[in-house]
């Protein structure tokens, strides 16, 4: 079934039992070696499912529970291999979201729920996107109106000595530091880098359009002087106009990613100010363009995004 949270919609199903799970994977199109998140009513629903519940866990879990921050910790070996594709670990977080926490306590199960989009698109932020992107391929959607948040929680690993952001999100690293003390924020990876990611899931192709993105990295002087360059080129360009607030133009990410796809051959997207949850932000659409940045509006640039868009 579809259902709400306060980060992104949800497309889920009773973690403890393989079967369900896997049809999670058939109706997206994931592969089996990305893991899902393991959601649950609270925290005594959380610790059973791990092996090693630490102080820094039961910290993080009191100040942001319910809330936008997942938990990867050891995992309890009743939860299905299914569903943390094989590893040792599992990823856990209780959803703040209201409809989201009722369905929990009714089904009285774990629910594993990845976003309810198609492997490697646009996350849903409203009913109407979800039925877009999964054309009724579940038997339930509960429709509670548009996310709140607007991107997915933060993924944070406590497996090791020192935590590692495995993907930032509702909840800021300077919040999370600010609770538990230093945590590690891996360097992003660049497109030239083939090198396998450490943590599942690290795509960088991942929450995309259909039509080419194109993330223009500082000023808006520099992406008006990008999109007319490229105009003069002939190319039908599109631009997704952010709010300056991080936090509303993460609200607003995904609607606005789904409404301008489609609608010209390439989209130009500013970088948001990385304060707070402008930090996810610019995760996101850094993903969602495959890394094709634009830092200077010189010839070679025009030629790469040229070339870009007649081979999209
Ligand atoms: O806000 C959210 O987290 C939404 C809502 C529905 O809760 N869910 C969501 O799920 O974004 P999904 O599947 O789209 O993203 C889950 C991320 C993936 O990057 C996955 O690789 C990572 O969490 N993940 C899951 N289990 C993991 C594990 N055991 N170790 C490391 N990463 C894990
Ligand atoms: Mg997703």
């Amino acid at each position: 079934m579809a259902f709400p949270t306060e980060t992104v919609y949800g497309l889920g199903a009773c973690a403890l039992e393989p079967e369900a799970v896997a049809a999670i994977f058939a109706v997206k199109g994931r592969p089996s070696t990305d893991p899902l998140i393991v959601h649950v009513a609270d925290i005594s629903g959380a610790r059973v499912l791990t092996t090693h519940w630490d102080e820094r866990a039961e910290k993080l879990a009191q100040r942001f529970w319910p809330g936008p921050l997942t938990l990867v910790l050891p995992k309890a070996s009743f939860v299905p291999d299914e569903v943390t594709a094989g590893r040792g670990t599992v990823a856990i977080r209780v959803p703040a979201h209201k409809v989201a926490h009722g369905l929990l306590v009714l089904a009285g199960v774990p629910v594993a729920a990845p976003s309810a989009n198609r492997f490697g698109r646009i996350s849903p932020t409203t009913a109407d996107a979800v039925e877009a992107e999964l054309a009724g391929a579940y038997d339930l959607l509960l429709d509670a109106g548009p996310t709140d948040v607007g991107v997915e929680s933060t993924v944070l690993d406590l497996t090791g000595d020192i935590p590692v952001l495995l993907r930032p999100g509702g909840v800021t690293s300077d919040e999370i530091e600010a609770e538990i003390g230093r945590i590690e924020v891996p360097e992003r990876r660049s497109q030239q880098e083939s090198v396998p990611a450490a943590a599942p899931g690290q795509f960088l192709r991942h929450y995309s359009p259909a039509t080419p993105l194109v993330v223009v990295s500082g000023s808006s002087d520099l992406l008006t002087r990008t999109l007319e360059a490229l105009q003069r080129r002939g190319i039908d360009v599109g631009v997704v106009d952010l709010p300056d607030d991080p936090g509303e133009a993460a609200r607003a990410l995904y609607t606005r990613l789904r409404a301008a796809d489609g609608t010209a051959s390439l989209l130009l997207i500013g970088e948001v100010d990385a304060r707070g949850l402008g930090l996810a932000v610019n995760d996101r659409i850094y993903r969602a363009s495959q890394g094709n940045t634009v830092i200077e509006c010189d010839e070679r640039t025009l030629d790469r995004i040229a070339h870009l868009v007649r081979t999209s």
